[in-house]
């Protein structure tokens, strides 16, 4: 919904991977303007279509909408985003048939080249329920010791400097510096900040940051293609649940 320039970019690149992939999509770019109830008969329509499988509402959405409403008219069954409370509770179990996308791609690389994150000390920095919440639930789950901060985090450089797997989600630009890194650390930057100078940039000072850290991920070009494979991949899961 709108004209977010952002969600411009990542809805193109969501139809672009569909078609790369032979999945079927179909987008609805509603006006800003359009009210919450017919975003909601639209959902409702898209829930009962039996070609659609998946269902994926773009946020932010504008501030007459109720994004909780709208995550909650969503057909569980068909949240590929992993968003409405039914997966949000299955998620904390760990009995879960959807990974939300952006922390299921933060775990790709650091399951399959790292050491797993078992007994290790992991510091998520960002509490957000879109990564900072489900990402802690992911690594406690691969029984990782979880810690997670925010921007209002006491003494935050102690705790960071204390994790074996860092975890930057907080939406602030290159808020994480050298300084608070151990040495040989992997940290994972989720981080997609617009500088003023149109210069994209994570939360991590990557500069400073790849001095101390065993491993990195870089901003643009890291983790945020993960995240739309990571939504291929639940797509095609809630096609086999759906079918
Ligand atoms: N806006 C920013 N990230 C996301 C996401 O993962 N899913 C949706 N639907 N909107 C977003």
């Amino acid at each position: 919904m709108g004209d977010d320039p952002a969600s411009r970019v990542y809805v193109n690149n969501k139809k672009k991977a569909c078609e790369e992939l032979g999945i079927y999509s179909e987008e609805y770019a509603l006006a800003a303007d359009t009210s919450e109830d017919e975003l909601l008969e639209l959902i409702d329509k898209l829930n009962g279509k039996k070609e659609i499988s998946g269902i994926l509402v773009q946020l932010p959405l504008p501030q007459h909408i109720s994004e909780q409403n709208v995550i909650n008219a969503i057909n569980p069954k068909k949240d590929v985003d992993a968003f409405h409370p039914v997966n949000v509770g299955k998620i904390m179990t760990g009995n879960f048939d959807f990974v939300p996308c952006t922390p299921a791609g933060v775990m790709a690389p650091i399951t399959q080249s790292r050491p797993a994150p078992r007994g290790k000390d992991c510091v998520v920095v960002g509490r957000s329920n879109i990564v900072g919440k489900p990402q802690a639930m992911l690594l406690l789950h691969q029984n990782g010791t979880v810690t997670i901060c925010h921007s209002r985090t006491k003494d935050l450089a102690e705790k960071t400097k204390k994790a074996d797997i860092l975890v930057a989600a907080v939406g602030i630009p290159n808020f994480i510096t050298g300084d608070m890194i151990k040495e040989g650390a992997v940290v994972i930057d989720v981080g997609i900040n617009r500088l003023a100078d149109k210069k994209l940039v994570g939360d991590v000072d990557f500069e400073s940051a790849q001095t101390v850290a065993g491993a990195i991920t870089p901003v643009p070009g890291g983790v945020g293609p993960m995240t739309i494979a990571m939504l291929m991949k639940n797509t095609i899961k809630a096609a086999e649940i759906n079918r």
